[in-house]
């Protein structure tokens, strides 16, 4: 199936779906002994049409990262997406740019697609952290840039530093986590409309939930899903990816949670559901 796409600045076209990786080779330290398992779920989700794989330093102390290296080995990197991200540990100018080529090492590739601000450190001076991110952007290490768990606020103190867009803004942001996130606050109420007015995307990360199907046992979630013959956490995906502007990449492990997604992104809510979907949360 073929994903939809956003073009964002006029300049790069991304699949509204992907791939995240959090959790897979580790968490904040690499774990080795599911390897195999996740570089096949990686390559079955390639092989179904998943383009777009997001990963960052942090998962599983770039173990995550190694893993992605071996799961798109037999692809051209041309046909890939792939977005890291640099700690917000990492955000002094040394620090940036050596996180950057340790990246790209683990990730045995040439380039990044996207590469994000993992989280805002107000011990560093934006000035400073984009001082390293618009040497690699003129380098081509990587080719774009983008935010992560940004405010309104720190997202318009990015936008003085540097000329080049802002790709997107990954924010924790589901059916049920609208201005409640555990990093951000207010994102529906104030950071997307924010982003928006700057054509700034948003990246929905945990966009399904972490796999909790309990709240969405609601009735109308179950009467959208029974109308689209799909399940409720598709209803919950494809309410995000008929959003403007924004993207989702679930983790996804297992075979059948990875052809649902990828199958959800196709699922077109009209008005009235959107509607609906938008006034369930509080
Ligand atoms: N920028 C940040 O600060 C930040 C923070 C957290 C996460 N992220 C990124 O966002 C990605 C997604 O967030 P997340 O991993 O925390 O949470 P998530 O994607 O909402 O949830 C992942 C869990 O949901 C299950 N799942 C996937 N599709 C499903 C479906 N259709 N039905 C039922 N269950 C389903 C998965 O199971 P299986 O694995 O068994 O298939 C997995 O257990 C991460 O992997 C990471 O790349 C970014």
């Amino acid at each position: 199936m073929n994903i939809p796409k956003i073009t964002i600045h006029e300049t790069l076209s991304l699949p509204k779906l992907g791939i995240g990786t959090w959790e897979m080779g580790g968490r904040q330290n690499p774990d080795k002994s599911e390897d195999n398992k996740f570089i096949r779920a990686i390559q079955f989700a390639l092989e179904n049409g998943i383009r777009l794989i997001d990963t960052a330093e942090m998962y599983g102390n770039g173990h995550t990262e190694e893993l992605v290296a071996k799961a798109i080995k037999t692809y051209e990197r041309e046909q890939l997406l792939i977005t890291s991200k640099v700690s917000g540990d990492h955000l002094a100018y040394q620090d940036l740019i050596k996180a950057a080529h340790n990246s790209l090492k683990r990730l045995e590739t040439a380039y990044l697609d996207l590469y994000l601000l993992h989280w805002p450190n107000p011990d560093v001076p934006v000035e400073e952290t984009m001082k390293a991110i618009n040497e690699l952007l003129e380098q081509g290490l990587i080719k774009h840039f983008g935010l992560s768990n940004f405010s309104a606020a720190q997202t318009a103190e990015v936008l003085k530093w540097t000329d080049a867009p802002i790709i997107t803004n990954q924010l924790e942001y589901n059916l049920f986590t609208r201005n409640n996130g555990r990093i951000t606050e207010d994102v529906e109420a104030s950071i997307i409309p924010f982003c928006h007015s700057k054509d700034i995307s948003i990246t929905a990360w945990r966009p399904v939930l972490k796999g909790a199907t309990n709240p969405l046992q609601q009735p109308l979630i179950n009467q959208i899903a029974a109308k689209h013959e799909a399940t409720p956490m598709q209803i919950a995906l494809a309410w995000l990816l008929n959003k403007p502007l924004t993207l989702a990449i679930p983790k996804m492990t297992s075979e059948k949670h990875i052809l649902e997604n990828i199958e959800a992104a196709g699922i077109e809510l009209d008005e009235q559901e959107m509607k609906l979907l938008d006034e369930i949360a509080d």
